[in-house]
């Protein structure tokens, strides 16, 4: 039967037997997948691995320091910071259609990607997170234009590197068992799914500096009191979004006009389809509460309760 401890001995051997004494590219995101790909080579052949990690400015409350902490100072790789939040910024600037977001920062990802891959001098391999429900989807082209769409990791045919796959064989509870068992902390093995786009997706219309920090804010405290209700592991993605408009309130004796903010907490098992999660109203309304007050230019929280179909999970 299956063992976590000989999977992880047996893939250590097979990539040290695919890679010898080459180097190794990893682009780590942070999410589940590249990072525990990132680590099971790192096991395999240590310092012959560099990870790229490109923060682009649309990510988490403290998650760019998080990666950098785990994977730096936890697991000791050799990792390369790449912080290019000023750059996209000012190419995202009046990009308002969804889709154009998408392109833009795919397109910026791989070219900043490319950049530090070339800083680093000769490299023959390409770690890559790819799980065993990604080489069958693969096969048709529905799946694969799906997959460009979703996947802003998604590197450059031309590149001319041989790929790592060690996750190949296994399915997303797997690859969850392997990060325990690699030791990786637990904000990384129950991560909920995060678009490669990231915040820049869940606000509508114009991306700025202003709006990208209250969302920031408001995501966190969607997290953190999903987390305190129990709920994050239950439920397939909690988050907040930020809709291009304002509203009236009051504040003591003052008006208000100020922005919405959208909580969007779904379950789902494999994102297709989906169905907003019947909240608990006193954690709802812990959130609310919180958002409005610890937020500012917040005063007023909806919550959305359509399913998917027919809407996304995503609101762009
Ligand atoms: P939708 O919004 O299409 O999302 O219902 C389904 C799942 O896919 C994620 N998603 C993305 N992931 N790049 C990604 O890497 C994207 O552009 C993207 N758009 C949506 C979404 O978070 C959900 O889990």
């Amino acid at each position: 039967d299956w063992n976590m401890g000989s999977f992880v001995d047996q893939a250590i051997a097979s990539i040290r037997a695919q890679v010898g004494d080459k180097r190794v590219l990893c682009a780590l995101s942070g999410g589940i997948d590249s990072s525990v790909a990132a680590v099971l080579v790192h096991r395999a052949v240590g310092d012959q691995l560099t990870c790229v990690f490109v923060n682009h400015g649309f990510l988490r409350k403290g998650e760019p320091e998080q990666v950098v902490k785990t994977f730096r100072d936890g697991f000791h790789m050799n990792l390369v910071y790449a912080n290019v939040v000023d750059r996209f910024m000012g190419r995202i600037a009046g990009v308002t259609e969804p889709e154009a977001k998408r392109k833009l920062i795919g397109d910026e990802f791989i070219r900043v990607f490319e950049t530090e891959a070339a800083k680093l001098g000769e490299i023959d391999y390409l770690v890559q997170g790819t799980l065993y429900p990604d080489v069958i989807e693969s096969g048709t082209e529905t799946a694969a234009v799906i997959k460009s769409h979703h996947n802003v990791g998604g590197l450059p045919e031309d590149m001319k590197f041989s790929l790592v796959e060690p996750l190949r064989d296994l399915f997303k509870d797997e690859v969850r068992l392997l990060a325990k068992e690699l030791g990786l902390p637990e904000d990384i093995v129950w991560r909920q799914p995060f678009p490669g786009p990231g915040l820049a997706i869940r606000i509508i219309g114009e991306i700025t500096e202003e709006r990208l920090n209250i969302l920031r804010e408001a995501d966190a405290i969607v997290h953190q009191e999903i987390k305190n209700a129990g709920l994050y592991r239950k439920v397939w993605q909690s988050f907040a979004v930020l809709p291009a408009m304002k509203s009236v309130g009051v504040m003591g004796d003052e008006r208000t006009y100020a922005y919405t903010v959208g909580l969007r907490i779904v379950s789902s098992e494999d994102g297709m389809t989906a169905d907003w999660v019947r909240v608990p109203y006193e954690v709802l309304d812990v959130i609310s509460r919180r958002i409005v007050n610890e937020v500012k230019d917040v005063n007023r929280i909806v919550y959305d309760i359509t399913s998917k179909p027919p809407s996304t999970i995503e609101w762009e």
